[in-house]
């Protein structure tokens, strides 16, 4: 059975290996520092019953991020301030040895249900992620993630489609 986890020492952070080596160094050299500074969260997905250091099936970031209204499309930025808040789907990766077997979609409604708490607490108007490649963008706009028109590789999921992607699953 998995689990996401807070990344935390228990972790088995150097053999994680998605295939993307700056992903692989955030997450060994990186995600920690960020976590102590309030720079972002690091979650990860672990098997329940591994024993440490539990070995990472995947893992994603969030943090707090600051957005012009004038970067969306004219329809979402109508009715907004010039400044808004969202949160930043900073990383997303799995295990090569796990890809393709629906956890990367676990990941990303985990990372939904994560902002849901953030958006109850402290607003947000939703998730965004920089995609690194066509391959990444493609992935995300499966999940109803559009492109800005400023850049086709940043990514915008608006809260509506995000209380409706939740609520489809129940
Ligand atoms: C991209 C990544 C996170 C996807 O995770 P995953 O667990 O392999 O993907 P899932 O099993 O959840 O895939 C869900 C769907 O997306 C499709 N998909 C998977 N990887 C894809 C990709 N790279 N591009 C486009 N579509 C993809 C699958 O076909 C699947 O659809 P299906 O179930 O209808 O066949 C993972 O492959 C990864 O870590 N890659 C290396 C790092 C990376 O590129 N991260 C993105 C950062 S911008």
């Amino acid at each position: 059975m998995h689990k996401i986890e807070l990344l935390a020492k228990t972790h088995d952070r150097d053999g994680f290996d998605c295939g993307s080596e700056p992903l692989n160094l955030f997450l060994k050299q990186t995600a920690r520092q960020h976590a102590e500074r309030g720079i972002s969260r690091t979650f990860v997905l672990v098997d329940e019953a591994a024993t440490p250091p539990k070995p990472i099936v995947g893992f994603f970031s969030l943090n707090i991020c600051q957005i012009k209204a004038e970067s969306l499309t004219p329809q979402e930025a109508k009715k907004l301030p010039r400044d808004v808040a969202g949160v930043r789907l900073g990383r997303l990766a799995v295990a090569k040895t796990y890809q393709r077997q629906g956890i990367g979609k676990t990941l990303l409604v985990a990372a939904m249900g994560k902002f849901i708490e953030i958006f109850n607490s402290a607003g947000g108007i939703g998730l965004f992620v920089d995609a690194k490649d066509q391959d990444a963008k493609r992935y995300y706009e499966q999940f109803g993630f559009v492109s800005l028109p400023s850049n086709e590789l940043e990514l915008f999921l608006p809260v509506r489609t995000i209380h409706e992607a939740l609520a489809s699953l129940g």
